[in-house]
């Protein structure tokens, strides 16, 4: 193993990732409970074994343990372990968790959904420090190095959770942002996993033909920068394993479609409603369009709702087209636009969650094309608005 273990392995030089770096460098070497707490996917387990490999007791066990979902009736058997005899079926002697953490580490995963009967054990061992095996006559001395994670955020932790777990389990609390708040990480990240993969299939394809993939082009990283991540470091590794597995077996390099597709391959949580809200938003606008035929050249007499339109957008950028017979024009137009406030006051008229919308827009790339950011901004009248605009290959992927 390296040196430094699972530590090596956090990629990441933003400014908050420097920080969890320098905080668990620093932390390591303490005995004492640490709270990991970060949206799925960011890497609280990564983190949990760095502090563990960094720790004095990195040559020790780090035992995982994950707290949902165990049975009340299961825990005391799985933590503590039995004597040969204690109960039917019970034929030879077992360690629990907490002994076989001994003078290690023992991750309790998922620690937000541990039962009330759970964090009561819990509790008392952390207090006590002892353990009794079932059908054990003699209390057993621990020295166990407790560290925890949930993706609850941390104040609803606190409300979930009896107090005096609360305060026990979260001495030292280390917080992982999601990975769209520190997106400058994504392209060594990228490449990391890249390098992994390549690794992986040419240990596990010896003999066969190797992996020729071992780049990700800038265009591929600009469109992933525009995703929302709901499932943060995993979802991209996930995504850039699909990315690859779609280029064809002579590419060296992951192209944007590939990784275009990798993304539309899988529904996005929320997703029909993002795609509902959009199918929703073009039938208004055709049902509401010659509203704005005739106004597209004073744009400051903009309906209320404050559509700025597909024709606004062509004359905007096309002066010496627009204006002129729609008709026309029809099979020019590429994009559908509206200002955000339109867009916000559409969806909730069409009683969509708005926020959600977006997020789902956001992740599946809708409003982002490659460098080109699809949130722009727009005239209505002397004032600059903001503007969701939709390519023509959006809308015709979706709804046509
Ligand atoms: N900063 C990072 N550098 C490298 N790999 C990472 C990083 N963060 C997460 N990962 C990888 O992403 C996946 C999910 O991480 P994990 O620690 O299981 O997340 P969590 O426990 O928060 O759900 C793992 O494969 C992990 O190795
Ligand atoms: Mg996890």
């Amino acid at each position: 193993m390296k040196q430094n273990g699972f530590f090596e392995n956090i990629i990441g030089d933003s400014g908050m990732m420097k920080q969890l770096k320098a905080c668990i460098r620093k932390i390591a070497r303490f005995p004492w409970t640490v709270l990991i707490t970060g949206e799925s996917g960011v890497g609280k387990e990564l983190a949990a074994r760095a502090v563990h490999d960094l720790s004095p007791r990195r040559e020790k066990p780090f035992v995982p343990v994950n707290c949902a979902g165990l049975p009340d009736t299961l825990l005391e058997s799985e933590f503590f372990g039995y004597e040969k005899g204690a109960f039917t079926g019970a034929e030879i002697c077992k360690n629990g968790k907490f002994r076989e953490a001994d003078s290690g580490t023992l991750f309790l995963d998922e620690i937000g959904e541990a039962s009330v009967k759970f964090q009561l054990t819990l509790l008392r061992v952390l207090e006590n420090r002892v353990i009794t095996k079932i059908g054990g006559l003699k209390e057993e001395s621990l020295n166990v190095r407790v560290l925890c994670a949930t993706n609850k955020p941390i104040e609803k932790l606190a409300a979930d959770m009896r107090t005096d777990l609360f305060h026990r389990i979260s001495t030292f609390p280390l917080y992982i942002q999601p990975l769209r708040e520190r997106k400058e990480d994504i392209p060594k990240l990228a490449a990391y996993f890249i390098r992994q993969f390549r690794k992986e299939y040419n240990e596990q394809s010896a003999g066969t033909e190797a992996l020729n993939i071992s780049e990700i082009t800038a265009d591929a990283l600009s469109f992933l920068s525009g995703l929302y991540f709901y499932g943060n470091v995993r979802e991209l590794k996930n995504i850039l394993q699909r990315a690859v597995m779609l280029a064809e077996a002579h590419e060296t390099c992951i192209r944007e479609k590939h990784v275009r597709e990798a993304v539309y391959l899988i529904p996005q949580p929320g997703t029909d409603q993002g795609t509902a809200a959009l199918r929703w938003l073009y039938e208004w606008a055709l049902s509401n369009q010659n509203r704005f035929r005739n106004r597209h050249r004073q744009v400051n007499e903009s309906p209320p709702e404050g559509w700025a339109g597909r024709w606004d957008i062509k004359r905007m950028r096309m002066p010496a087209v627009m204006p002129g017979s729609f008709a026309s024009e029809e099979d020019l137009w590429e994009e559908i636009c509206f200002t955000v406030k339109a867009t916000n006051e559409l969806l909730t008229t069409g009683g969509f969650e708005t926020k959600s919308v977006i997020r789902d827009w956001t992740a599946r790339g809708w409003l982002s094309s490659g460098s080109r950011r699809s949130t722009r901004t727009g005239r209505m009248g002397s004032k600059t608005v903001p503007m969701y605009c939709f390519s023509r290959k959006v809308i015709e992927k979706i709804i046509i």
